[in-house]
């Protein structure tokens, strides 16, 4: 079921027939009750990580480099958070706008050249979000927007990665043990072959993070410190001088890391944000009435920034909808429970269970969204009263929950929020796909194809 690549429907319908925990393999327990995510996930809790996640940890110099993502350990991930999260904290977001700023101008440029013609969207917003990670990160844009293509295959090749985690994935956590251990562990010509068999997808990403490293030391050799840049590699560097030296293994890990976790999950949510917005002629309305009325007001700068974005209140109601239905990651958030076992939905689980949540499951629930939870209707988010507004908040698992909840939120959500009005701003958009519908893959992120649109120029407001 999982290699079709439906999991978010399959979950569901296994929920919709045999209720809200099912055994869905030998020690693996899916459960669709929303009072177990603080259980599972909360701040404190101590279940941990399952051997899925080390799938896609990227081999670094001959080892598994397990990132903050995909760490199991709990000591580990505390080390490898605590030199970055102020980097990622809202207050610093005003930092990186000035780089998902220029790649919106080329992406503009872009949709003015081919006005009128047919316009892969599902790959335009992901070359978009690649080249601003890359720009947030390191300076680097890597060209997608301006080469118009995959550049040296790297989206491909996330792709190709995906595709092995999604089946191997689906081993009982023992068995996924002992494969690693044997393709990843095991010295000189059999670690070879294993590698042969199952190709690091990711090295192309660690050794561009070592490309971008070299290029910012030589720089800072010959010129000095430029005061200028404010991306992520300069501001750990600036970080060094207070926190003491930070590894090159680190530094390379925090900085792919953001490359591999931070561009496929925001081209999913642009994606799903136009998609819906296109196909509800009456939020696109609406939505469009208010990016204009707020032009003409004079109170959107010629670039929205972050904070004008949040005085949008129907455009953030319709970012957080299409996340709600369309949520980037659609596999299930796996964890064991912990060694003494654990309660849940009236059931006790013995400890080292994997037990898992799905957000495509969760966001369906009518019980927290609504009766009319399949539709897309951003207005709920506007007229649940506080109470319930609190409970969709909190239960909302597009970012996930707890402890391990996504520390790149504010990164994605001030790209889109900047984005979306801009483009809308600009440009009337429609479906031009022969196909009514998109097609999509669950493979880890939930991703789609086939969005097709044509833009026509705006005559400003
Ligand atoms: C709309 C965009 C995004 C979505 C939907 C998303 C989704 C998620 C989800 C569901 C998790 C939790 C995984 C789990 O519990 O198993 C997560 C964790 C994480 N995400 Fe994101 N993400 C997004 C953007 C980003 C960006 C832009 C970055 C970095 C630049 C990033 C970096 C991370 C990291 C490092 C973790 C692990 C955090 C930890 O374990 O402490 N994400 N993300």
């Amino acid at each position: 079921m999982v290699y079709n690549g439906n999991a978010p429907s399959n979950y569901r319908d296994i929920h919709q027939k045999y209720g809200p925990i099912v055994r869905v393999g030998p020690n693996e327990v899916s459960v669709a009750d929303y009072r177990a995510i603080p259980v599972i996930y909360g701040v404190g809790s101590k279940f941990t990580k399952t051997p899925f996640y080390t799938l896609m940890s990227p081999i670094y110099q001959g080892s598994i480099m397990d990132s903050m993502f995909s760490t199991r350990d709990a000591t580990r991930h505390k080390y490898l958070k605590s030199s970055v999260a102020q980097i990622f904290s809202m207050t610093n977001m005003r930092n990186f706008e000035c780089y998902a700023d220029e790649c919106t101008q080329i992406f503009i440029d872009a949709m003015l050249d081919l006005e009128g013609t047919p316009v892969d969207f599902s790959h335009w917003l992901q070359w978009y979000a690649f080249d601003v990670i890359g720009s947030i990160t390191f300076r680097r844009r890597f060209g997608f927007m301006e080469k118009r293509k995959d550049v040296n295959n790297m989206i491909a090749k996330i792709d190709t990665g995906l595709q092995y985690v999604k089946v191997l994935g689906q081993l009982p956590g023992g068995m996924l043990g002992s494969l690693q251990w044997v393709l990843f562990r095991l010295d000189g010509a059999f670690q070879r072959i294993g590698m042969t068999l199952l190709p690091d997808t990711m090295d192309r990403f660690t050794k561009i993070t070592e490309e971008e490293v070299d290029r910012y030391e030589n720089s800072v050799a010959t010129v000095g410190v430029d005061s200028q840049r404010t991306d992520f590699l300069a501001q750990l560097r600036e970080k060094e001088k207070r926190l003491g030296k930070i590894s090159q293994r680190d530094m390379i890990n925090h900085l792919s890391n953001n490359l591999l976790a931070g561009s496929d999950t925001t081209a999913i949510s642009l994606r799903a944000i136009f998609y819906y917005v296109i196909k509800n002629p009456q939020v696109y309305g609406k939505v469009q009435n208010e990016i204009d009325e707020a032009d003409r007001e004079n109170r959107l700068s010629k670039f929205v920034t972050y904070e004008e974005c949040l005085k949008l209140p129907y455009l953030q109601a319709i970012m957080k909808e299409a996340m709600r239905l369309h949520p980037g990651v659609g596999f299930p958030l796996e964890r064991y429970t912990p060694s003494e076992g654990a309660e849940i939905c009236g059931h006790t689980l013995q400890g080292g269970t994997n037990v898992s949540i799905s957000a495509p499951v969760i966001h369906y629930n009518q019980e927290i969204y609504g009766k009319d939870a399949d539709l897309f209707r951003p207005e709920r988010w506007q007229e649940a009263p506080p109470e319930v507004l609190k409970a969709m908040d909190r239960y909302f698992l597009a970012f996930g929950h707890g402890t391990r909840t996504c520390i790149g939120k504010n990164i994605s959500i001030m790209e889109m929020g900047k984005f979306v009005p801009q483009i809308l701003r600009h440009f009337r958009i429609s479906w031009a796909s022969p196909v009514p519908e998109w097609q999509t893959d669950a493979a880890w992120f939930w991703k789609q194809s086939g969005l097709i649109v044509r833009l026509e120029r705006r005559v400003r407001a």
